[in-house]
């Protein structure tokens, strides 16, 4: 996946962002934190995006890879090895140790930059259509990088969802590349939920493609209703 490596000057596990938001049962603020995810914690991270990510996430939801065998393994094994960079972050809520949300980042690097290819139908349609996207944006010249910081899936437990978790977690990638050594942070946000707060914390369009144009290149997502998937990006000085 990457000849990238965590500076070892880099603290690990380290908190990257606290911040006050809704309690989950009632209005009051109480404080979060978005951290690295530690070890230990692997496996209930692989556990949460295999129930919410792949159940939610429009075009994983739309070509089934919630229910398709081959997909929950790969995706298990991706994560894996995401994890095992040590850049994927976890959110949780003070004095609680439930996971809030995830955002699985990796690091992709030029040198050893490689197409996967997976046993999974569904999954290899999302992949061949990221990737499609990819080679449009020609990151690597464009910014003149030899590794960014990308992400295997941004998601946030439903109870919750809406009191501006997501917003934090892309947030953290700012103060990450910072100390990490990472100028640019690239992502396939698939619908204005992710759009949204992706936006909000200073990325930007890279391709924009309809999901009716996906159709047409061949990459069928049926039963998706909102109109855009975005490549987005963000520079980080
Ligand atoms: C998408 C997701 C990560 C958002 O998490 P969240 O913590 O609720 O997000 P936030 O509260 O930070 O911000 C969401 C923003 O998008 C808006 N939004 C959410 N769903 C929307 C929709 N379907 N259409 C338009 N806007 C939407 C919200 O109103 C909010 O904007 P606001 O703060 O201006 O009101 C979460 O719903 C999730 O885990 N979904 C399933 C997995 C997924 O789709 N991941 C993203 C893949 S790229």
């Amino acid at each position: 996946m990457s000849s990238w490596q965590r500076p070892t000057s880099v603290e690990y596990p380290r908190v990257w962002i606290t911040f006050r938001a809704r309690d989950v049962d009632s209005d009051e603020l109480v404080e979060y934190r978005v951290q690295d995810l530690p070890g230990d914690r692997v496996e209930d991270a692989i556990a949460h995006m295999k129930t919410f990510f792949l159940r939610d996430e429009p075009m994983c939801s739309s070509v089934g890879l919630y229910r398709d065998p081959d997909a929950l393994d790969e995706f298990a094994e991706m994560w894996r090895t995401v994890a095992a960079q040590k850049v994927a972050v976890v959110c949780f809520r003070a004095g609680s140790d439930e996971i809030v949300g995830l955002n699985m980042l990796t690091v992709v690097s030029q040198a050893n930059a490689k197409e996967y290819k997976f046993k999974s139908v569904g999954m290899q349609t999302m992949y061949d259509a990221y990737v499609g996207m990819l080679k449009q944006a020609n990151l690597f010249e464009k910014y003149a990088v030899e590794d960014y910081l990308s992400a295997w899936g941004l998601s946030v437990s439903p109870r919750f969802r809406g009191r501006g978790i997501a917003t934090e977690l892309l947030r953290a990638r700012i103060p990450i590349c910072r100390a990490v050594g990472l100028r640019v942070t690239v992502t396939l946000f698939s619908h204005p939920g992710s759009q949204i707060p992706a936006a909000k914390v200073g990325f930007f369009d890279e391709i924009v493609a309809s999901f009716k144009q996906l159709a047409e290149d061949g990459y069928l997502f049926p039963g998706v209703t909102h109109e855009l998937c975005k490549l987005m990006t963000m520079v980080v000085e």
